[in-house]
């Protein structure tokens, strides 16, 4: 859900019309926020294989998949469609004989046979612009289940969302939403703790404007200075959970 400030439109500086926050992310951007910084992959992927496969039910649909490595590692002989907007490359992460890839948006996806699972990981914020829109997508596909991992956002990285809300016109961090999923029910959730661990706090900022979807050289300065003020090493932990819902 884009976060916007409300500005006097004679009062918006020039620069504000042009790139005013990111509306995406590269496979760059997610490939060293997964694999170099934060270890929450790693946890999902855990916590699936030990406690949520049973709601894993194929065929899944990974909206927003990313590297793949969750479906790689979680969904092996599952059928299972990896969909993301970014291209896809023959550098890419592998994939399961079961699994295929496509370039598609989620809210265009159209399937004819049946999803039985969907699992959104942390990609809620890229797809939460028009709620309705997004219940109208879940309710046209009618997964039995929809899984979503998202933070908890009752920590730092709530402090954090706060802050860029308070300096950015425009941002994009990943909120929870009160009336999505419509049409079903929480059945199971799992919480975790996750870490952002960075060599030093320029490469946390980097990684600050990756998850709240600002634009870094705006106020790389004021960015840098709150972390500082709030942190004493590079580094911070913050709550998630793994959600299951199920259709009513
Ligand atoms: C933060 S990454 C999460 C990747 C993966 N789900 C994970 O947890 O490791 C969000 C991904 O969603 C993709 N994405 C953004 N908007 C999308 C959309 N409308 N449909 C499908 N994928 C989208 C981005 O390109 C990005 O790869």
């Amino acid at each position: 859900m884009k976060i916007t400030m409300i500005i006097i439109p004679t009062l918006i500086p020039s620069r504000f019309h042009s790139s005013m926050s990111k509306s995406r992310v590269n496979k760059k951007e997610v490939y060293y926020f997964k694999e170099e910084y934060c270890n929450e992959n790693e946890t999902i992927v855990e916590i699936i294989n030990k406690d949520l496969q049973q709601y894993f039910k194929p065929p899944i649909l990974d909206v927003g998949s990313g590297i793949g490595d969750i479906a790689f590692k979680s969904f092996k002989g599952k059928k299972t469609i990896l969909i993301d907007v970014n291209p896809i490359t023959k550098h890419d992460y592998p994939c399961r004989p079961k699994h295929v890839r496509k370039q598609a948006d989620f809210l265009e996806f159209k399937s004819k046979e049946q999803i039985n699972t969907i699992l959104i990981s942390h990609t809620l914020q890229f797809i939460d612009e028009d709620i309705e829109e997004l219940n109208g997508k879940i309710e046209e596909l009618k997964p039995e289940y929809l899984v979503m991992v998202l933070n908890k956002n009752n920590d730092f990285m709530g402090e954090v969302i706060e802050w860029t809300n308070e300096h950015f016109a425009i941002s994009n961090p990943e909120v929870r939403i009160d009336n999505f999923p419509l049409g079903y029910n929480l059945i199971k959730s799992v919480p975790f703790v996750a870490e952002i661990i960075c060599e030093d706090f320029e490469t946390l900022a980097q990684q600050i404007s990756y998850l709240m979807l600002i634009d870094l050289k705006e106020k790389k300065q004021e960015i840098l200075t709150f972390l500082k003020t709030n942190l004493q090493t590079p580094s911070f932990t913050f709550n998630q959970s793994i959600d299951v819902y199920h259709r009513l």
